[in-house]
């Protein structure tokens, strides 16, 4: 019998490969880059499932360009906001993601960071790479301390806990967070207290950003945002860049009106050369490696291909979004 006809649109570890091998008729693209609109809609004609990474936008004209075959998208990430899931749901095509495995490296990127951020660590490396270190300097590099500051967290959902924990365990800060929901358990075990956006922004030192990128969260860190958070804040982001509005985080950094800040991710993805947030000091930007440690990556491939494989025998998959 033939087996299932499967995209995938970037390589994954090697175990998921040779996985993906086994089961299916699978194509894989091998290029770093993404393949182009024209290039993806052509590859996956006749698919039976594709999975997706979050560069990929899967709307419509993407279920036009499969074909009625297809069962199943498997994203490769927690994160879907690439995905028009109720033109998923419309036509009966299943949606997984991968979450859970992803919770404590994303977490720790934050912290890293935020740890990096306060104590100018970039800007210390390139100092010394730069030849300008001459000797032990009594007012240079000074940064934050960490200790019993204020941390604000925006979406205290997996991710936002595990580094409410670390911050609260770990350096003893006090917890403030806005959530769709309150959180009673995090509100007892981290003496959580949960604000408005408004006040979360007025009372803390660090502000990072745990939510999902949707239409009420796209751009809410603008330049009214960035203008209630205290002048020495540090701002982080290894949610989606889509929630800050770029330019007014720029603006923020250059005049002052925040401290610092720390980005896993950026808008647009990856940003160019010559873009503005790759300029400043006071920004350190990684390029969206939350995720990417190799039990983790590991366990995402294990999940993304069991909803796979799932979806195309049209079962309920391990972990749907639908
Ligand atoms: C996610 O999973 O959504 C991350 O952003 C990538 O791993």
């Amino acid at each position: 019998m033939s087996q299932p006809k499967v995209f995938v649109t970037r390589k994954i570890v090697q175990a998921g490969l040779d996985r993906l091998q086994n089961e299916f008729d699978v194509e894989i693209w091998e290029d770093a880059a993404p393949p182009s609109r024209e290039v993806l809609l052509e590859k996956i004609r006749g698919c039976h499932g594709v999975l997706t990474m979050l560069s990929e936008k899967v709307d419509d004209e993407f279920f036009e360009a499969a074909g009625d075959q297809l069962k199943v998208i498997s994203q490769y990430a927690v994160g879907y906001n690439n995905i028009d899931v109720e033109a998923a749901k419309k036509r009966g095509i299943a949606v997984g993601n991968t979450p859970g495995v992803l919770t404590n490296a994303t977490a720790d990127m934050a912290f890293a960071l935020l740890i990096a951020s306060a104590r100018r660590l970039i800007e210390g490396d390139q100092y010394i790479h730069n030849g300008n270190w001459k000797s032990w300097e009594p007012l240079g590099h000074i940064g934050w301390d960490l200790e019993g500051k204020t941390v604000g967290i925006v979406g205290l959902g997996r991710i936002g806990e595990t580094f409410a924990k670390r911050c609260q365990g770990g350096w003893d800060m006090k917890v403030l967070y806005t959530s769709r929901s309150p959180k009673p358990e995090a509100e007892q075990k981290l003496s959580a207290v949960r604000v408005e956006f408004e006040e979360l922004l007025e009372r803390s030192d660090f502000v990072s950003v745990h939510c999902d990128l949707n239409e009420e969260t796209k751009g809410m860190f603008n330049a009214a945002a960035f203008e209630r958070m205290k002048n020495d804040a540090i701002f982080i982001n290894t949610a989606r860049g889509g929630i800050h509005v770029q330019p007014d985080l720029v603006q923020a950094l250059k005049t002052g009106q925040i401290g610092a800040a720390g980005l896993d991710v950026t808008d647009p993805e990856p940003p160019s050369l010559n873009d503005e947030i790759l300029q400043l000091a006071n920004c350190l930007v990684a390029p969206h490696i939350g995720s990417a440690t190799t039990s983790t990556r590991n366990n995402m491939a294990e999940i993304a291909i069991d909803n796979l494989a799932l979806g195309i025998d049209g079962k309920p998959l391990r972990c749907s979004v639908t």
